[in-house]
């Protein structure tokens, strides 16, 4: 079991490369935690993960192994109202199914970056993206927690279901307020907890790998991005995933005189419940 956060993240790392290879090897995105959607556990609805959440006429946008790689929990291209010529950066990116719409979105003349720790998935959303024939795209190798892209440079900061796997929550929030312009705005779905619930009771209904444990209260999610320098902030529960944790679209504006201050987002119990 993992121990420290370096370990976590190898442990997020090593499960989302077995989901990779089970793409690309032709099979679904299962990979050994449960059925359906390696972003879930074992008794997971695939209804609440995935490529459900996409409408057929996005589905029909896209090579079907990208669709099959959708690990998500929600659709953050569908809320961030992407517009042509805008610079967007999809935290996390997978198998590059929000990147293509993305870059479809806002064409020739804006830019689609995908970033992602893992080898496997930058390859499968590679691949994807040639079949997909979108050419406004890169893809770039990093964590969450140190985006490689200068200061001001994007225009919107999507995410889907991968925030609430990093071991440092307050530096990705810090980090989106760096790279977005002033007034630049986030869409990302997460798996996201009532403010009742500990971190011990999150981590009771899920595994870390799995999207459940790590994610954090909507209270905390607000506050931390009210710190890290965002206003209009909201956070919308939109399906239940497990007792009192829901799909969630998280909304938010970079102030545009920027007031970053130190961050203080509690961070749920990383230790317990992985598979
Ligand atoms: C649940 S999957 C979601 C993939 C994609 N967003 C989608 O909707 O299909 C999580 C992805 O985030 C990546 N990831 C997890 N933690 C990360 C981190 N700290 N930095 C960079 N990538 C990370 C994983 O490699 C994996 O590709």
């Amino acid at each position: 079991m993992a121990t420290t956060a370096d370990e976590l993240r190898e442990e997020v790392r090593r499960r989302y490369a077995d989901s990779a290879r089970a793409v690309t090897d032709g099979n679904s995105a299962d990979c050994g935690c449960g059925s359906g959607s390696c972003c879930a556990n074992g008794d997971s609805d695939t209804s609440k993960f995935g490529e459900a959440l996409y409408d057929a006429e996005q589905r029909g946008e896209l090579p079907e192994a990208a669709t099959l790689a959708s690990l998500g929990c929600g659709n953050p291209t569908a809320v961030a109202e992407l517009r042509e010529g805008e610079t967007v950066l999809d935290l996390g990116s997978g198998g590059g199914i929000d990147v293509i719409l993305s870059a479809k979105r806002v064409g020739p003349k804006g830019i689609a970056y995908g970033l992602d720790m893992t080898d496997e998935m930058l390859a499968l959303a590679q691949k994807n993206t040639a079949q997909a024939g979108v050419r406004n795209v890169h893809f770039l190798k990093g964590v969450i927690e140190q985006i490689p892209l200068p200061a001001d440079s994007v225009d919107v900061v999507i995410s889907n279901c991968v925030i609430n796997l990093s071991v440092d929550k307050p530096a990705v929030l810090t980090e989106i307020a760096r790279v977005l312009k002033p007034g630049g705005r986030i869409g990302i779905s997460d798996v996201v907890a009532e403010d009742h619930l500990t971190p011990e009771q999150r981590a009771e209904r899920g595994s870390y790998v799995g999207c459940i444990a790590g994610a954090l209260s909507k209270g905390e999610y607000e506050a931390g991005l009210e710190a890290a320098g965002f206003e209009q902030v909201s956070v919308e529960f939109t399906h239940q995933v497990a007792d009192g944790m829901h799909g969630a679209i998280v909304k938010a504006v970079k102030t545009r005189e920027s007031k970053r201050k130190g961050l203080r987002v509690a961070q749920p119990a990383a230790q317990a419940g992985y598979c």
